[in-house]
């Protein structure tokens, strides 16, 4: 394991670690101060491109908008998701992983799922490929976004797939909209950083869709905290060019050759 990612395990138990989404180079680098990891998130496919999944998102997309944070992210490690449909096998999965690390240097990849990627996990983790973990709600196969962990059974498939994700060698684990208890108990179990979207403060470290943190996007999920309202600072700016135009009160000669 490198030493980037060793230092981002070894904050489990020391400090909370901070992670947003960024798809783009601007973003990325106004967050890459405050984040320990900045994500290069699929959830790109419903923000920016209002897809009613991120299932139609591809590789290529990941892949450009991840260049783009590259030139923005300097200190937090970098993980690029892999979209729907590029592990569907470890072969597959190898390849599409390398041509990601590659395109885009990024640090790692996050993939979804339990038990049914694992030897996946495994192949890459042996090809030296940081790869991060994601449990609870998986976005490219849900049917439904309910949080998981109220059933007993649902619990226990949890739990195992987490110490599974461990023992294949992930670096980290995000655990989207999972019961609190449950959060704890995974969180509690596994040596590596759980982080969470919607599973409590007893995660190791939080993240937040960018888009969402500042009220560019117009989700409303219980786990989404707005912290700022940029629509309206955006709306506010574009209004006073219009008025300016108009009456002529932009550009002045000091914007003039
Ligand atoms: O795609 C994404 O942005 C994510 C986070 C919500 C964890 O996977």
């Amino acid at each position: 394991m490198n030493k980037k990612i060793l230092n981002f395990i070894k904050k489990k138990n020391k400090s909370k670690i901070i992670s947003l989404t960024a798809y783009s180079k601007n973003i990325a680098s106004i967050i890459d101060r405050h984040c320990d990891l900045v994500l290069v998130g699929d959830s790109l496919g419903s923000v920016l491109y209002s897809f009613s999944s991120t299932k139609k998102v591809t590789l290529d997309m990941m892949i450009e908008h991840s260049k783009s944070v590259r030139m923005g992210v300097k200190k937090s490690l970098m993980v690029v998701d892999m979209p729907h449909n590029t592990y569907r096998n470890s072969k597959e999965a190898l390849s599409n992983a390398k041509k990601i690390i590659s395109k885009t240097k990024c640090d790692a990849i996050k993939l979804e799922g339990g038990k049914k990627v694992i030897q996946t996990i495994k192949t890459l983790i042996k090809n030296k490929i940081p790869v991060m973990g994601h449990l609870g709600v998986l976005p490219q196969s849900a049917t439904n976004f309910k949080y998981k962990g109220k059933e007993t059974a649902e619990r226990k498939i949890i739990l195992r797939d987490s110490k599974l994700l461990e023992d294949a060698g992930v670096f980290s684990i995000v655990l989207e909209c999972v019961e609190s208890s449950l959060a704890k108990e995974i969180t509690k179990t596994v040596k590596v950083p759980t982080i969470g979207i919607g599973a409590s403060v007893h995660c190791d470290g939080q993240v937040l869709v960018t888009d969402d943190l500042i009220g560019l996007n117009k989700i409303k999920a219980r786990f989404v905290k707005r912290y700022s309202n940029i629509e309206k600072q955006i709306n506010d700016a574009a209004l006073k060019f219009k008025k300016d135009v108009i009456r002529s009160k932009f550009p002045t000669k000091k914007h003039s050759y």
